[in-house]
């Protein structure tokens, strides 16, 4: 495993690992794991992934300053480069691409990209900015990486929409490969945010993915009263004394629009997205599930 600093080595290190990949008649198809580092086992999920489909496989670790809001963690955002490195080479990763915040952003950025309307809501409104500080950074690290296949988990679903958008609009030539949100045991979903959480906060938070398995049977019963839904949703979250609720949401998916009084008429193959964003003490966790319509 290669590791790059700097945007010229990983664009050669690529390059190389891509020439060994052809010289050993392996597949040259590329695939990209962007990061921001601390990981685990759900970073480790799409790196698995990347590893089965892919000849050449590329992580990126770097946490993005500009996706960063000013009142939000960025200066305490967690780091682990030895424990990351150790992940990434039991995984299979070929080149790791740990960039310095000068490296990736050398004097002010003048160019941003900006995806309209499925930025609007969930997240997007939250955190105003923070999907232009993803999409530009991803963009900047697919023309860095070249990649075939990138690789993006469902925990952040609206990520995913944002990115698919963005790679249509541009005709970027990525495939993006959405991956299934990994879990503890208990339910509560991976984050690198998670170590922030004190014992009874971790407990408490296990109201998320809980909420989100009630919620199943909500919609069912709920004969397209998807307000009422979100209530049930809303109150059984504030049965946790400790759970600050950021948002709970119903939305059409991959389309971010909100679904109340959608007729019955036009369920037929959509999809629905039941998110959450909830604040214990000072960490803020997400979770979603996403629903077959009809
Ligand atoms: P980060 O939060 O480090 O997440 C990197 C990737 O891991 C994302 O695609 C995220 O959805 C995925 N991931 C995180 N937790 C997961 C889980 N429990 N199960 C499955 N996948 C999971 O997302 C970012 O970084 C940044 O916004 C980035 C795309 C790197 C741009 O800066």
């Amino acid at each position: 495993m290669q590791i790059a600093r700097t945007i010229e080595d990983a664009r050669m290190m690529i390059m190389e690992a891509k020439t060994r990949a052809l010289r050993e008649g392996r597949s040259t198809v590329t695939g990209f794991v962007p990061t921001m580092g601390y990981l685990h086992q759900g970073h480790a999920s799409l790196l698995r992934q990347a590893r089965e489909e892919c000849g050449v496989r590329v992580l990126s670790i770097f946490v993005n300053p500009i996706q960063f809001g000013p009142k939000e963690d960025l200066s305490r955002y967690p780091r682990n480069e030895a424990g990351d490195l150790q992940l990434a080479e039991e995984n299979g990763v070929d080149v790791v691409f740990l960039p310095s915040v000068e490296e990736m952003y050398p004097r002010a950025i003048k160019t941003s990209v900006q995806v309209a309307d499925v930025t609007e809501r969930l997240c997007g409104a939250s955190r105003p900015g923070h999907f232009d500080g993803v999409a530009t950074v991803v963009s900047k690290l697919f023309n860095i990486v070249q990649p075939d296949k990138a690789y993006f988990g469902m925990k952040d679903a609206q990520q995913v929409a944002v990115i698919e958008q963005m790679v249509f609009d541009l005709n970027i030539p990525v495939q993006i490969m959405p991956c299934p949100i990994i879990r503890e045991a208990d339910g509560l979903a991976l984050s690198s945010r998670n170590v922030y959480l004190g014992v009874e906060e971790r407990r408490q938070a296990l109201i998320l993915s809980e909420t989100l398995k009630l919620t199943e049977d909500w919609l069912a019963e709920c004969r397209g009263d998807f307000a009422a839904v979100k209530e049930r949703m809303e109150a059984h979250i504030r049965t946790m004394p400790l759970a600050d609720i950021d948002y709970v949401d119903l939305m059409l998916y991959p389309d971010i629009q909100p679904v109340y009084g959608l007729p019955v008429g036009e369920w037929a193959g959509r999809r629905l997205l039941a998110a959450l964003a909830v604040r214990f003490g000072t960490t803020r966790l997400i979770d979603n599930r996403l629903f077959e319509l009809g």
